[in-house]
């Protein structure tokens, strides 16, 4: 029997089964809001079959986004053009739940669109802005020097993640998940590589921890119970001095402690010299450390592709949930094929039914087997 397809209790929200949509920028929004573009992505995932769906990173403040497509939660229009993209995004899946991704990017903020001018730093002519972080240290060479956060700064983005929570709530989300991974605001918190703060907020672990936490918290708090609150966090910089595994292993305890269900365990980011092994599963020792550590339900992502490489990592125990992206960018009918493949049950639109291989005969000598 497929333990990808059993389904998972993620606090009061119970998913169908162990795949997860991993978030995606589209770099589609218009000021923060979504448009017809998100309505065909998130429709199509909506009805793919998956146990829970993640919204792309979504900034909390107009700064706070990565480009200026990158969709926001930061106004009223960004709330209502959500909330019109969710509904009818919920007409048309079975039991799958969605969430969605508080993000703020920190000084990998004011950043170009990828297929515009490859993610590099916006420059003058392009609407930059000014961004913010834990020192005034730039990512990379070419990058923004960011603005040094003092308390009362901090204070407002506290607010601004606690307010586009509320929105989420009020949008429907099942799941809120606070983006501490990737090299964004609260991640260049964390890492030694990018917090060269003296006092409360830099130094050591625990001070390092202090901002996250800060949110985390204020955003459990900001939300129903019946909300699941998560994070993405990062499992290991891979440089040297930087956030270890067992750093994980300690943020992740806390984060449990406020009331935060899950983690995400991903990896990479803080810095741009710094080169991600990315192998298949490359994350999912990371994941499993954590989950063994702390007892928090873990989800795994990075190159996971194969059914049978997902079921593994289930099965094995190294994490309670599968998060793929590219495999989906590749192939929305993931999970249909998945479960073909390992004998179990998936959510099929009724309007597609004729499609699966078992009410197909004949399907194995045009079709060939994917994934
Ligand atoms: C198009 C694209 C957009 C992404 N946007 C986000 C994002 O909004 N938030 C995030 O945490 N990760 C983002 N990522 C990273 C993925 O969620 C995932 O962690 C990474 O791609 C590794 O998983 P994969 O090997 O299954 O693609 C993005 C990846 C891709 C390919």
């Amino acid at each position: 029997m497929s333990l990808l397809f059993t389904p998972f209790s993620l606090g009061p929200v119970e998913l169908p089964n162990r795949i997860v949509v991993s978030p995606m920028c589209q770099y589609s929004a218009n000021d923060g809001a979504a448009g017809d573009w998100h309505l065909q992505h998130l429709m199509q995932y909506g009805y793919c079959g998956a146990g829970l769906v993640m919204v792309e990173a979504t900034g909390v403040e107009r700064r706070g986004r990565i480009t200026h497509g990158c969709l926001g939660l930061y106004s009223d229009d960004c709330e209502t053009a959500l909330a019109r993209t969710m509904s009818a995004v919920r007409r048309v899946s079975g039991s799958t739940r969605f969430g969605i991704q508080l993000a703020h990017a920190g000084r990998k903020a004011s950043a170009s669109i990828p297929w515009i001018r490859g993610g590099a730093p916006l420059g003058k002519g392009e609407d930059p802005w000014e961004t913010v972080a834990p020192s005034p240290v730039p990512f990379g060479p070419g990058w923004h020097t960011p603005e040094e956060l003092d308390e009362k700064g901090m204070e407002r983005i506290v607010e601004a993640f606690v307010e586009a929570a509320r929105r989420a709530a009020r949008a429907g989300f099942d799941v809120v998940e606070v983006h501490a991974a990737h090299g964004y605001l609260l991640h260049e918190f964390l890492s030694p590589l990018s917090n060269f703060r003296q006092g409360p907020f830099g130094g050591s672990l625990e001070n390092r921890m202090r901002f996250p936490l800060q949110v985390a918290k204020a955003v459990r708090a900001a939300v129903p119970r019946e909300v699941v609150v998560g994070a993405r966090i990062t499992g290991t910089d891979w440089g040297d001095k930087g956030f270890t595994p067992e750093d994980a292993v300690v943020f992740a305890g806390r984060l449990k402690e406020i009331g935060l269900k899950y983690v995400c365990v991903s990896s990479g980011g803080i810095l741009p010299s710094i080169r991600v092994p990315s192998s298949p599963g490359y994350n999912v020792p990371l994941a499993a450390k954590v989950k063994k550590a702390t007892g928090i339900a873990v989800r795994a992502v990075g190159m996971i592709v194969t059914p049978d490489q997902a079921e593994e990592i289930v099965a094995s125990e190294s994490a309670d949930l599968v998060c793929m992206a590219r495999a989906f960018l590749d192939n929305p009918r993931w999970v249909w094929h998945a479960a073909e493949a390992l004998g179990a049950d998936a959510h099929y639109p009724r309007q597609y039914e004729r499609a699966r291989r078992s009410s197909w005969p004949g399907a194995e000598l045009v079709r060939p087997r994917r994934p």
